[in-house]
């Protein structure tokens, strides 16, 4: 008999390697200063480990290094743009394959087409670019997410669900005629990189067909969700997750991707449909701002990456290694004493600073402050999603305080290995273990939209609780 060893290993050896930004302390105590304690303006030179996200940050394979060596740059019906859309074909089952240059290009041209004022989008939740160019289109974004979400600390085999019934309730109350399109996402990444279970997108789907909304997913993390349904619901263990997919696919009635995550490209993404009046109306617009209807904004040499990516991160090995590695992750910091978003999604774990840092209010931005001293200790870069990301504000320009005060320490593919996360769990746990000496933010200047980008913060002057943040706004 073959003995079955309970060590999961990367299921790959390194060919190619980078050198990592060591920085000292004080180096990087004047980094935070001079980046105005906003982590998108440190150098990425001047960081250890990466966890800003797990987009288009993922290592290639040497397969798909040699595709992009073969990759035809015709400008017209170039045979890279043919292995794509035969390889998405076959994946999703949906004839009509529109590249674009990342997920947010196919959102921009899907909503212009059917979005519109007095229009209601319904989904599990949306990405915020999904939401934001929901939004663009004057039509409004609307969340149904699972009751289990919430909480972040009861684990839950399905946090990503959509509330159905709560979805079912308001396309009754606005009428189906005022909804365009029904959007699960796949992962769920705003709510915690979560799974949605394959009976509540059949449950979905069974919605939509009752009152003839079309659905679609968002399906960026579409392998690694796949690959829980076949660890966690009934009947689907002894499935392959190629099939499992497929099932997924075979629900919905179109999906885009940015293909930065689960196809392990650098850039790229697609719209795939089956509807031909859309399809053709979209590449009128993708003519106009992407490029041509074979290429789409890619260069040949990415929709062969693409093309290969989407074949190996279907790799049951890769599968199973990969969401191992986040569980690892998130043990590690849960035997700590951290709190996070439990269990741990697919493609990283989610830190509870409100939880943590209970002493910092929440307009001296928790998450933020967590995610700066992270980096001061350590050199590690998170994102916060919390106040300032959120970035809601009264009449009086103040911040509210988001529902949530998190840092995602998003994890790239096949990147960092083992000891990268010991290392990363072992600064977080002498943060937890001196968290009082953590201090919150103030905000210096900030604009009215996407304010996480580009705001000004400074260590927060010692504001009582309950007082008010004052923050200058710049248009
Ligand atoms: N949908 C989901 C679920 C996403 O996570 C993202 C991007 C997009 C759409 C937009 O795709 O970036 O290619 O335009 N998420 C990245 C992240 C940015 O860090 O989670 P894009």
């Amino acid at each position: 008999m073959e003995q079955q060893w309970k060590t999961i290993i990367e299921p790959f050896k390194i060919k190619s390697v980078e050198p990592l930004g060591f920085t000292t302390r004080e180096e990087r105590r004047k980094l935070l200063e001079t980046a105005h304690y906003n982590l998108f303006n440190i150098p990425a030179e001047k960081v250890l480990i990466d966890m800003l996200t797990d987009s288009g940050t993922g290592a290639m394979s040497a397969a798909q290094w040699g595709g992009i060596m073969v990759g035809d740059e015709s400008y017209a019906g170039a045979r890279s743009y043919y292995n794509f859309e035969n390889e998405i074909r076959r994946l999703t089952g949906f004839g009509e394959v529109i590249p674009v240059h990342q997920g947010r290009a196919a959102e921009k041209i899907l909503f212009t087409i059917i979005g519109g004022k007095g229009k209601f989008v319904v989904s599990n939740s949306h990405f915020d670019t999904t939401r934001a160019n929901v939004e663009a289109s004057g039509a409004q974004a609307m969340d149904f997410p699972s009751k289990a979400a919430m909480s972040f600390e009861t684990p839950a085999p399905f946090k990503g669900n959509a509330d159905l019934e709560a979805m079912e309730k308001f396309i009754k109350e606005k009428g189906a005629a005022s909804i365009p399109l029904c959007i699960m996402t796949v992962t769920n990444n705003s709510l915690g990189g979560q799974p949605v279970s394959m009976e509540n997108l059949k449950g979905a789907q069974n919605i939509c067909r009752k009152y003839g909304i079309p659905l679609f997913l968002d399906c960026a993390r579409f392998a690694e969700n796949a690959y829980f349904i076949k660890l966690r619901e009934k009947g689907y263990g002894g499935m392959p997750v190629r099939d499992i997919a497929e099932a997924m696919f075979e629900l919905a009635d179109g999906t885009w991707m940015s293909s930065k995550k689960d196809a392990f490209a650098n850039m790229g993404g697609f719209l795939a449909l089956n509807n031909k009046e859309w399809a053709a109306r979209a590449r009128q617009l993708l003519i106009l701002t992407e490029g041509f209807a074979t290429y789409g904004g890619l260069a040949g040499r990415d929709l062969e990456a693409i093309a290969i990516g989407l074949r190996e991160v279907l790799d049951e090995h890769y599968l199973k290694y990969r969401l191992r590695s986040a569980e690892y992750f998130g043990q590690g910091l849960l035997k700590r004493g951290i709190p996070i978003i439990n269990p741990p999604g697919g493609h990283g774990v989610y830190i509870n600073a409100k939880k943590l840092l209970p002493h910092i209010r929440p307009q001296n931005f928790p998450a933020q402050s967590l995610a700066c001293r992270l980096y001061l200790e350590g050199g590690v870069r998170g994102v916060e999603i919390g106040t300032l990301m959120f970035g809601r504000r009264d009449a009086k320009d103040n911040f509210l305080a988001a529902p949530m005060e998190l840092v995602r320490l998003a994890m790239p593919r096949r990147v960092y290995t083992q000891s990268h996360i010991d290392y990363v769990i072992e600064v977080m746990a002498y943060i937890a273990r001196n968290r009082r000496s953590v201090k919150g933010l103030d905000v210096v200047e900030a604009p009215r939209v996407l304010a996480h980008f580009t705001a000004k913060l400074k260590p927060a002057e010692h504001a009582p609780r309950g007082a008010a943040a004052k923050v200058k706004s710049k248009a």
